[in-house]
């Protein structure tokens, strides 16, 4: 049984890896699968900015690649008073969640906050709108 701490430990552990030497913002993401896996991701930066991706899709992207789509949770953590995902990772985050999905936000020491994807994105486009 995977536990928020452990999520929280494996976060804290790929922020380390971040490369974000044009914010200096270094984000870590923990993905809980449906399966019971944890699945990690740091930021990527680039010199041409749009072009980076955030810690989370890195997440989700391994969670795919390892054949799993359904999300159960997501750990979100960076030196901030409570970091949430961007709204773009929220939308990525739909894609493979409900609006059961948690979302924990964590700073270095702990989660500071525990919400529900349904709470921060009530409303989003889905396939269902196609
Ligand atoms: N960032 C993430 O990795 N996840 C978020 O949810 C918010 C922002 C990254 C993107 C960029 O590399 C840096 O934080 C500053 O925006």
């Amino acid at each position: 049984m995977i536990t928020a701490q452990q999520m929280f430990e494996n976060a804290l552990r790929v922020r380390d890896r971040a490369y974000a030497p044009y914010s200096h913002f270094a984000v870590g993401a923990a993905v809980l699968s449906s399966g019971g896996n944890i699945y990690c991701g740091c930021n990527v930066e680039n010199a041409s900015y749009p072009c980076g991706t955030c810690a989370e899709a890195g997440a989700i992207a391994a969670m795919v690649a390892a054949g799993e789509r359904q999300i159960e949770a997501v750990l979100v953590l960076a030196d901030s008073p409570c970091i949430l995902p961007c709204g773009n990772c929220l939308q990525k985050i739909a894609e493979f969640g409900s609006a059961e999905t948690v979302i924990y936000s964590a700073d270095l020491k702990q989660i500071v906050k525990t919400q529900k994807l349904g709470d921060i994105l009530p409303q989003s486009f889905s396939a269902g709108d196609m």
